[in-house]
């Protein structure tokens, strides 16, 4: 049952938003309750009128409406919905996604979301299989977008093949498996991701190449297994995690403070790439290379160590605390005298001074440290080792 979870339900503009109807007669006979949002296109195919008397609320369409936005701020819809689910998605509406586009109020909401979103598409087989449509769905699934369909079949148009949307009984089986309950239901559990910067000055910092596509991964297959997840990120380029709670920070202290205010955990995951030092003498105000011919002297002093800090913990210790150790020769023997040093119970050791790079790479390959020794992963996407390493947490607090 989906009783008061609230639905922001996108209808775009294509002939199977009629199909749409029905969804949200389901969707309220299961308890939820559906705000529905449409495009200037959909109501071309339905009128906002069936919409909202099934819906039993106002169709919002509008992104510069004053009586509306008063009543609630467009960004607000996003805040109050537990998913966001866009049916039909249509080619225009997932362009505009995956290019972060934000001209009416639909796109402006996905752009402004912070919830995740099931795209249902439906289009013409020709258009589906675009090669623009392709790349912007490669786009949108590695955005961390859930998608259902479409289905292979006659269309509307008259043409074979697949774009045609899945039936609304079938979006509500793929809306209830996003609601049901995982093995880490219940769990809270802490990642902390991507690179930190330590400024120099205000236009110059300390980083490294962390991406941050590890650790999203890893926040990604936790919050899929029902975990709570709150995920402290440093000024990383992969994109963020939906579903997760998001805590952005830029410097080693920064995230140290984010990790102590976390509260009670059963987990941590320790995937950033923290800078060891930060610099002392950072300046207030830009170094000038003409003023002062001399070279600038860099004071550095080490930055707190944050997985250690947990490891060690006497008091609120999560139960499960674990690190990665980025190597670039005697991986394991490294590794495995880091995770003794830190005391953390996992450590991921990875091998960074490889042909292969990892570091910004979208591949990875890990050896799992623990006290029962060593073991070694084949080289895998970030998002299968991270998937991995989900269920083996998932194992570890059952
Ligand atoms: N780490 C941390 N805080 C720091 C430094 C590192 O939390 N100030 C964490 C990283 O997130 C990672 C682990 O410690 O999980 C190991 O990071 P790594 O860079 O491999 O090790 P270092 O402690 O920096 O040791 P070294 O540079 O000597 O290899």
């Amino acid at each position: 049952m989906l009783t008061g979870k609230n639905i922001l339900l996108i209808i775009g503009g294509g002939i199977a938003a009629y199909k749409v109807l029905e969804l949200i007669r389901l969707l309220g006979k299961a308890g939820a309750n559906v705000v529905p949002v449409m495009t200037k296109a959909a109501e071309e195919f339905v009128t906002p009128l069936s919409v909202s008397a099934l819906a039993g609320a106002p169709v919002r369409n509008a992104l510069f409406n004053l009586e509306e936005e008063a009543e609630m701020g467009h960004i607000q819809l996003t805040r109050d919905a537990d998913l966001v689910v866009v049916a039909p998605a249509t080619a225009d509406l997932m362009a505009k996604m995956a290019s972060g586009l934000a001209n009416d109020l639909a796109s402006t909401l996905l752009i402004a979301r912070n919830k995740p979103v099931l795209l249902v598409p439906a289009m013409n087989v020709a258009m589906w299989e675009n090669s623009a449509t392709k790349r912007n769905v490669d786009t949108l699934r590695e955005d961390g977008c859930l998608l259902v369909g479409p289905d292979e079949g006659d269309m509307a148009c008259g043409e074979f093949g697949y774009g045609r949307m899945v039936e609304p009984i079938e979006i509500m089986a793929a809306i209830e498996a996003y609601f049901s309950e995982g093995p880490l239901t219940g769990k809270r559990v802490l990642v902390t991701s991507g690179p930190t910067h330590e400024p120099i000055d205000p236009v110059r910092y300390i980083a490294n190449r962390s991406s941050g596509l590890q650790g999203t991964e890893i926040a990604r297959a936790l919050v899929s297994l029902g975990a709570e997840v709150i995920f402290v990120t440093g000024p990383a380029e992969a994109a963020r995690p939906d579903g997760a709670e998001i805590i952005e920070v830029e410097t080693a202290l920064e995230m140290a403070a984010a990790v102590k205010d976390a509260g009670a955990l059963d987990a941590a995951v320790f995937a950033a790439a923290v800078a060891d030092w930060r610099v002392v003498n950072a300046s207030q105000s830009k170094l000038k290379k003409t003023v002062n011919k001399a070279l600038p002297e860099l004071e550095l002093i080490e930055n707190p160590d944050i997985l250690a800090t947990v490891a060690q913990r006497t008091k609120g210790r999560p139960s499960l605390v674990i690190g990665f150790a980025a190597e670039t020769n005697d991986v394991v023997k490294n590794a495995t005298a880091k995770r003794l040093r830190k005391g953390c119970d996992w450590i991921l050791a990875n091998d960074v001074g490889g042909e292969r790079a990892v570091m910004g790479g979208p591949d990875n390959q890990v050896v799992l440290i623990s006290d029962s020794g060593a073991e070694s992963w084949p080289w895998m996407s970030k998002k299968q080792v991270a998937e991995a390493l989900a269920l083996k947490i998932s194992e570890a607090l059952a």
